[in-house]
């Protein structure tokens, strides 16, 4: 399993192929199920169709090693469905982290204005050295690259909370590569996993001006 790449295609099947035990912590950002639809009419692959999504946490399960986390986002109108995907797979829940936004991300019967994250266990890894707050820092990026890209400043806590350097981190959603990206700029190893191919050559991009600057700051 080579490690610092980002591999396209369909997560439950390019884990299968993944040995058991292998990964050190997972950080990833579903589709929240929701049917989601960005103001430019941008939609996600498989936010409408959960048997694309939830069956991919029994194999993050599975490459997990032994006591360790994963920290998912998830999208609340889908609740039931990811607490009964996760507890299937086998995970226990130890912690839940929210991000309040300054801006509504719509309006409804609520200003809908916090994104959330729940940690998982796989067994009893041992609880981190500096725990962080269940609050975090929201920063928005403008979706530039990504109909829903996350901030690399949300993701590096969550890492250096989590990890140590030279951990494998993956992520099975990885969307425009920011957990990887994140995990790079922290000397952590990553593996990204993305059904779409724009998205994957986003990721590559990003990745490769980290290796860029990376070089640049050491040579
Ligand atoms: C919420 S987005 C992740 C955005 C990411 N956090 C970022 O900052 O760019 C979820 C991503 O999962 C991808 N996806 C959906 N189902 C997938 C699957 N079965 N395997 C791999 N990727 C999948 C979608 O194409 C989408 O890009």
């Amino acid at each position: 399993m080579k490690r610092n790449q980002i591999i396209c295609g369909d997560s439950k099947q390019v884990l299968s192929h993944f040995p058991n035990n292998s990964i050190d912590l997972v950080i990833t950002d579903p589709p929240y199920l929701c049917k989601y639809k960005d103001r430019n009419g941008r939609t996600l692959m498989n936010d409408d169709n959960a048997d694309g999504v939830l069956p991919v946490y029994k194999e993050i399960f599975r490459t997990l090693k032994p006591n360790s986390y994963c920290i998912t986002f998830y999208g609340w109108t889908a609740i039931a469905e990811f607490s009964e995907a996760w507890a299937n797979a086998g995970f226990r829940t130890v912690g839940h982290i929210v991000w309040p936004k300054k801006y509504a991300s719509k309006e409804g019967f609520m200003k809908y204005q916090h994104e959330s994250a729940f940690v998982l266990a796989k067994g009893y890894p041992h609880k981190p050295e500096y725990p962080i707050s269940d609050v975090q820092k929201w920063h928005y990026t403008g979706n530039r690259s990504h109909p829903t890209e996350k901030a690399v400043s949300v993701i590096e806590p969550l890492i250096k909370c989590f990890s140590k350097p030279g951990d494998l981190i993956l992520d099975p959603f990885s969307g425009s590569g920011t957990t990887a990206v994140a995990a790079a700029l922290n000397d952590r190893d990553y593996i990204g996993i993305e059904l779409e191919h724009k998205y994957c050559d986003v990721a590559e991009r990003r990745l490769a001006s980290v290796n860029f600057y990376e070089n640049a700051i050491y040579a």
